[in-house]
């Protein structure tokens, strides 16, 4: 089960956090895997520790994207999964963000999600491979924290599905997936609760920290390890028959 034998898979923004630990699972899967991040050190520590290939990658750049699926094919040949993880949170209300917070999240997780879907698609089309998108709960239903962040994750969600139907339109036996966390325990999840207590005019991250807990039937917050096990789901031939679907990993947030 779960098994990714003789693929090789492609992840953005895997340095740290969600995408770090579903490079490692995904290895650990049998991929040969290619990590491309802005983090060179932090991301070369992580493709060392895991057996992986490290390139600079900034998703905001259809060169870097260029060139970083010319390093994967170059040292493996093929691709055959694509998992667009790189993502920044902004914690802003729609008053507060500036204008070019706005166009920076956009630009990671926007145009960083269509660059990389271009760019790898020649190849997976030859491969009939797949790409999974890591969307969030706040593409799902409303953020309390960041109304600009939910509405992009809204578009990763929306493309996803958009984008299964084309490919599958046009005969290309290319699958999109998306997968939804709820709150992990990443640096970006500590960014949360540190831009809720600052919303309550507070640094009492250990408080939000726990408010955020109890938005979370199961009584947890995630573990980067419980997305990661997802996106191999995902990315393996066990989903084969999924497409434009969204994967909900999220401790029953959205269940209430
Ligand atoms: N942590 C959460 O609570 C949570 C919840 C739902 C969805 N997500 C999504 O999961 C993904 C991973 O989040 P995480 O929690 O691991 O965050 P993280 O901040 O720990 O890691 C994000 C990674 O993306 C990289 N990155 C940022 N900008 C980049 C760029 N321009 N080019 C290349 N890489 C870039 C960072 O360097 C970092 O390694 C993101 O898309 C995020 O929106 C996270």
């Amino acid at each position: 089960m779960n098994r990714l034998d003789n693929k090789v898979a492609f992840l953005s923004g895997a340095a740290r956090g969600i995408g770090g630990a579903a490079a490692k699972a995904i290895a650990e899967a049998g991929a040969k895997v290619v990590i491309g991040d802005v983090l060179d050190a932090v991301g070369a520590q992580t493709a060392k520790d895991i057996g992986a290939l490290y390139v600079h990658l900034d998703v905001t750049q259809e060169a870097s994207w260029a060139a970083a699926m010319d390093a994967t094919v170059k040292a493996h040949g093929r691709l055959d999964v694509l998992v667009n993880n790189a993502g920044i949170f902004n914690g802003k209300g729609v008053e507060d963000a500036t204008l070019d917070e706005w166009h920076r999240l956009v630009a990671v997780n926007l145009t960083g999600v269509v660059l990389g879907t271009r760019a790898a698609l020649p190849h997976l089309k030859k491969s009939k491979g797949n790409i999974v998108n890591l969307a969030s709960v706040a593409g799902l239903v409303g953020s309390q924290l960041d109304p600009l962040y939910s509405l992009t994750k809204g578009g990763v969600t929306t493309f996803t599905k958009s984008t299964a139907l084309e490919f599958g339109r046009k005969g290309y036996g290319v699958r999109v997936n998306s997968i939804h966390p709820g709150v992990i325990d990443t640096d970006m999840g500590q960014q949360t609760f540190a831009m809720r207590a600052q919303q309550l005019g507070s640094n009492d991250t250990e408080a939000t920290r726990k408010t955020s807990t109890t938005m979370h039937p199961i009584g947890r917050l995630g573990l980067a390890e419980d997305i990661a096990k997802g996106i191999v789901f995902l990315a393996s031939d066990d989903a084969s028959f999924m497409t434009g679907a969204g994967l909900v990993v999220d401790g029953g947030y959205t269940a209430q």
